[in-house]
C-alpha cells in the first residue's frame, strides 16, 4: 500500500466545548506560576526551525550540529539535547518506515526459534509443544541487559521481552467461523463465532509470558540471536511461579490446587516492564480479567466478588473460553485464582532455572511500567501505572537499600517497602500517599483488615485516600539524564462524559482521545520523596488542534502524535514515545515511534522517527547502551482481520501475519537520532 501523506485534516480538530474555557486559557492558568515557557526560549527555537514543514519528509529537524549529552545522572541538565534525522509524515500501509539513512528489519518474530532444537514455525501445525520452544505472541515490553553481567556492552546482551496476549483469530485457521444467525441490522449480533479447541487454548497458554534471548553483534555490524546461549528461556502461562511479599499465603490467594497461597501457575497479559539495577526484569501483568469467567457464580456478599468487580472480571463466559478447558479460569470453581494475577513479576534472566516471583508488595492492578531508579538514600523506587480509565499512578519504595557490591543481597529487595499512590494538586504540587493498612482510613471498617487486603485491591484503597484518577496511566519512568519522571496517559475518551469524573489539572481535557504526558520532579531530586512538582509535558493530537501542547515548542514545527503508550530515553535524555491507538485520532495512519527533546531550547520539539504496520501498535522501544541499535515491537499487526481474511501478511508476505520485534540501525553504524 502506498504511504499516505498527512495533510492535517482540520475536521479532526479536538473540541474543548463544554469546559467554559479554551485550552489556551487552561494552559495559561496552569502555567502562570512557572517560567518554563519564557518567550525568549520559544522564540529561539522557532527561529531555529522556522523553515521546517512538519508534513514534509526529508526535512532536517534540528539545526544544532554536534548534539552533546545534557549531563550525568543527578547533575543539573544543560541545554542542548536534540536529534538529527529526517522526520516522517504519518502514514498507513504495511511497510515499516524509518528516516533516510536508517534501516529497519524484522528481528524476532512470533514462532522464531530461541533454542537449537526449536521446531520450525508452521502456522498450520502450531502446537503447545512447538510454541513452548518458540518465541511467543504480541511482545509489549523489551528490556536490554548487557553481557557479561555488570558491563555496559553494546554488542552483546540479553533481550528480555514479554508476550502480552494472543490473537487466536490471526493465529489459527478456522478459529472464527461465520455465525449462522448473524443479523447485520443488529449491533449485538456477532458476524463470527469463536471455536477454541484444547490444542488451540494450550498453544495460546504457551504463546503468553516472556522470552529471554541472547543477542550479539558481529564485527560486520550484523545482529543475530545466539541459539545455543545458556540464558535463552521461555516463560509462559504454565510456568510455575512463586507469590512473595505480604499477600503470599493469605486466604485470598489460596486455591484448590494451592493450599499454601504461594504457588502460582504462569503469568498473563504482561505489558510494560522494566529492569532493576541488579539485572532482573519486572514485567507487569495487565488485563488479567479477560481470562476468567462466571463472576456471577460468586455470592454477592463475598468480599472477593467486590474485588473482582472493581477489576472488571466478566459475569458470564469469557471471550477466550479458556474456562472450558482449564477449570482454574472458571470463578464458579476457583473464585480466588484471579487474585494470583495482576502483579509485577520479577525474573532473573541470569539464572535460567530460577522461579519467577510475583512481588505482591508492589500492589495488584493492571500493571504498567516498573522501571526503577535508586534514590540518594539507596532505596530502589519503582514507578507503575494502572492502565484503565480513571485509575491511578503508583510508586513503590523499597525498605532496604540497593547493594551494588552484592547482587544476591538485592534479589528479594522488592518484598518489603511502601506502596504510594499519586495525588496531583491544581497548583502543580503533588503528594505520594502511602497505602498502609491502618493509616489514612484504610482500616477494617472499609474492608482493609490487613496489608494483604490493601495490596490485592489498591484501587479501592486509593479511592479512600482521595488520589487522582488518571487518563489510563501506562508507562512511567525516569529520564536517566535529568532524573525527572514521565507518566504517560494513553487516552480517556470518557473523561468528563456523562457521570464520569470531570477534568482536573493533571487530566485537563474532556474526552481525552489523544492522551498526554506528565513530567514529575521529585522533591530534592529524591525519588523516595513523598512530595513532588509536576507539569504537563505533552497534550497529544493534531498540532493544529488548539487543545494540544508540546512543552511550549512551536506547534507548526512538530509531528502529529496520539495515544502515547511506552517510553524510553536515549543517552542525551530525549524521550522516545511509542503509540497505541494513534489511528483513533488520525484515521488511516499507523502507530509509530516519536522522539521529543526534554531540555534546552528545543524542549518539546517532537518528531516521528518510525511508522509501523496496519493494525499494530508500536511498543517496548529500547536502545542498547551506546544507542547504535533500537529494538521496538510491532504488536498485533493486522488486528481486525482473520487468518482467512488478513489485513496484512507482514513481515513474511505469506502464511499469516506475525507480531515482530524490529531492529533499527543507522546505516553509518552511529548512534540513532544523532
Ligand atoms: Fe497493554 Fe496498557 O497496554
Ligand atoms: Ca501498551
Ligand atoms: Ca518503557
Amino acid at each position: 500500500m502506498k504511504p499516505i501523506e498527512y495533510e492535517g485534516d482540520k475536521s479532526r480538530i479536538y473540541s474543548t466545548a463544554g469546559t467554559g474555557e479554551t485550552m489556551a486559557e487552561i494552559m495559561a492558568r496552569r502555567f502562570s506560576r512557572r517560567s518554563v515557557l519564557a518567550s525568549s526560549t520559544v522564540g529561539a527555537a522557532a527561529a531555529l526551525l522556522g523553515a521546517k514543514d512538519a508534513s514534509a519528509q526529508s526535512t532536517p529537524v534540528a539545526a544544532t550540529p554536534g548534539a552533546t549529552p545534557v549531563g550525568t545522572p543527578g547533575a543539573t541538565p544543560v541545554a542542548g539535547a536534540t536529534f538529527r534525522f529526517s522526520s516522517l509524515a504519518l502514514q498507513g500501509g504495511d511497510t515499516p518506515i524509518v528516516p533516510e539513512g536508517y534501516s529497519v528489519v524484522p528481528f524476532l518474530r512470533w514462532g522464531d526459534p530461541l533454542f537449537t532444537d526449536s521446531p520450525a514455525f508452521d502456522p498450520a501445525a502450531q502446537s503447545a509443544a512447538s510454541q513452548a520452544r518458540q518465541i511467543g505472541y504480541n511482545c509489549d515490553y523489551i528490556g536490554w541487559i548487557s553481557l557479561p553481567i555488570g558491563t555496559d556492552s553494546s554488542d552483546n546482551g540479553l533481550l528480555v521481552f514479554n508476550h502480552e496476549y494472543t490473537n487466536p483469530e490471526l493465529m489459527f485457521a478456522g478459529y472464527l467461523t461465520a455465525n449462522p444467525e448473524y443479523d447485520a441490522a443488529d449491533e449485538e449480533s456477532p458476524e463470527f463465532l469463536a471455536n477454541p479447541t484444547q490444542e488451540i487454548v494450550d498453544t495460546e497458554l504457551e504463546a503468553h509470558g516472556l522470552s529471554i534471548v541472547e543477542v550479539k553483534r558481529d564485527e560486520s555490524g550484523a545482529w543475530a540471536v545466539v541459539l545455543d546461549s545458556e540464558y535463552n528461556r521461555r516463560i509462559s502461562a504454565t510456568t510455575p511461579m512463586t507469590l512473595t511479599g505480604p499477600v503470599a499465603g493469605s486466604e485470598l490467594a489460596k486455591t484448590t490446587a494451592d493450599s499454601t497461597g504461594t504457588e502460582v501457575i504462569g503469568t498473563l497479559n504482561n505489558c510494560a516492564g522494566g529492569t532493576t539495577p541488579w539485572g532482573t526484569v519486572v514485567s507487569g501483568e495487565e488485563n488479567f480479567n479477560q481470562y476468567f469467567a462466571n463472576l456471577e457464580a460468586i455470592p454477592a456478599d463475598s468480599p472477593v466478588r467486590a474485588i473482582h468487580e472493581r477489576y472488571g472480571l466478566p459475569d458470564g463466559a469469557s471471550d477466550r473460553q479458556w474456562e472450558t478447558f482449564h477449570p482454574r479460569f472458571d470463578l464458579a470453581q476457583e473464585p480466588n485464582e484471579p487474585i494470583r494475577f495482576g502483579w509485577g513479576v520479577e525474573i532473573d534472566p541470569f539464572d535460567p532455572t530460577s522461579t519467577p516471583k510475583k512481588r505482591t508488595a508492589l500492589g495488584r492492578n493492571k500493571h504498567e511500567g516498573h522501571t526503577s531508579v535508586v534514590s540518594p538514600g539507596g532505596n530502589v523506587v519503582i514507578y507503575s501505572g494502572d492502565d484503565e480509565r480513571f485509575e491511578y499512578a503508583y510508586k513503590f519504595v523499597t525498605a532496604g537499600a540497593f547493594d551494588e557490591a552484592n547482587r544476591e543481597a538485592n534479589l528479594d529487595l522488592l518484598d518489603e517497602g511502601t506502596l504510594y499512590v499519586a495525588k496531583f494538586n491544581e497548583d502543580g504540587s503533588g503528594e505520594w500517599l502511602p497505602l498502609i493498612q491502618g493509616e489514612g482510613g484504610l482500616d477494617d471498617a472499609v474492608g482493609f483488615a490487613s496489608q494483604a487486603d490493601v495490596l490485592v485491591n489498591p484501587r479501592a484503597a486509593s479511592d479512600v485516600l482521595g488520589a487522582t484518577k488518571m487518563d489510563r496511566p501506562e508507562d512511567f519512568e525516569t529520564n536517566p539524564v535529568t532524573r525527572k519522571v514521565y507518566l504517560v496517559c494513553t487516552n480517556n475518551s470518557n473523561r468528563a462524559v456523562e457521570d464520569n469524573p470531570g477534568t482536573d489539572a493533571a487530566n485537563p481535557r474532556p474526552e481525552n482521545r489523544s492522551g498526554h504526558i506528565i513530567e514529575i520532579t521529585e522533591t530534592d531530586d529524591d525519588h523516595a520523596s513523598t512530595t513532588f512538582e509536576w507539569d504537563i509535558f505533552l497534550l497529544a493530537g493534531d498540532p493544529a488542534d488548539e487543545s494540544t501542547y508540546f512543552a511550549g515548542f512551536p506547534k507548526d514545527n512538530v509531528s502529529p502524535i496520539a495515544s502515547p503508550d511506552n517510553i524510553t530515553f536515549d543517552a542525551l535524555g530525549n524521550i522516545w514515545i511509542s503509540t497505541d491507538g494513534l489511528p483513533n485520532t488520525f484515521e488511516e495512519a499507523n502507530d509509530g515511534l516519536f522522539v521529543a527533546v526534554t531540555e534546552g531550547e528545543d524542549r518539546g520539539n517532537l518528531q516521528q522517527f518510525f511508522s509501523g504496520v496496519v493494525g499494530g501498535e508500536c511498543s517496548g522501544p529500547v536502545f542498547n547502551p551506546d544507542n547504535t541499535a533500537l529494538f521496538a515491537s510491532v504488536q498485533h499487526p493486522g488486528e481486525g482481520g482473520r487468518v482467512e481474511d488478513p489485513v496484512t501478511l507482514w513481515p513474511d508476505g505469506e502464511g499469516v501475519t506475525r507480531p515482530t520485534i524490529v531492529l533499527i540501525t543507522k546505516d553509518d553504524g552511529g548512534p540513532i537520532g544523532q
